[in-house]
């Protein structure tokens, strides 16, 4: 039976830990749906249109290895905010949201735009400050080069593009479970997940 869980939110608040642990705590599929605009955002930087590189994007392109740098995600961004790039996406993500055996899926328009009918929705945040800092240690952990002062206006521009665009921005749904990690340890904040579920299941 399809259940969906449906996990938004701002960059590098915790999103993808609580979705992959939730997903694997309830044997629920994951499907972290920033690499879609990461992996198009990343063939624009070969020289292909955005629409272009939505249309012809395949499973196999969310595998690539360098779809986490900061160049990427700011890629990722700017194709976001184009409405035929959201358009070429839905599909995938409705369907794997649908899929026998249930699924969680985090990104920004989830309980908005994807799945309003998702079983769960939660709204994870956390501090810039806090954001920029867990960020910062896991791009340096990765060996990329970056400052801790280029992460956060990383976030902050990402941020800041993602909430004002027309299709789809950046917001809580209205039933949206608001969750914030600022003060708390990934086992608490997956904890608060993992209630949340089983209390629609
Ligand atoms: O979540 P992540 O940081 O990997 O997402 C990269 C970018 O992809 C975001 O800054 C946002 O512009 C875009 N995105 C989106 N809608 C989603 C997931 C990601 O617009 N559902």
């Amino acid at each position: 039976m399809a259940f969906t869980v449906a996990i938004d939110g701002p960059a590098a608040a915790g999103k993808g830990t609580v979705a992959r642990q939730v997903a694997a705590h309830f044997g629920f599929g994951h499907l972290d749906t920033g690499l879609l605009y990461r992996a198009t955002g990343r063939r624009t930087l070969d020289g292909l249109t955005p629409i272009e590189a939505a249309r012809a994007l395949r499973a196999d392109d969310l595998d690539a290895q360098d779809l986490r740098s900061p160049e990427v995600a700011q890629a990722a961004s700017r194709v976001a905010a184009i409405p035929e790039v959201r358009a070429a996406l839905v599909d995938f993500q409705r369907a794997f949201a649908r899929r026998d055996g249930g699924a969680v899926l985090d990104g920004r328009d989830i309980g908005t735009v994807i799945c309003p009918e998702a079983e769960v929705k939660l709204y994870v945040t956390a501090s810039d400050d806090i954001r920029a800092a867990r960020r910062h240690i896991e791009l340096t952990g990765k060996g990329h080069d970056i400052t801790y002062g280029a992460v956060l206006e990383d976030l902050r521009q990402r941020d800041a593009r993602d909430s004002a665009r027309a299709t789809a921005p950046l917001k809580p749904a209205e039933d949206a479970v608001h969750l914030d990690t600022s003060q708390l340890t990934i086992e608490e904040a997956v904890a608060a997940a993992i209630t949340e579920v089983n209390a629609a299941r």
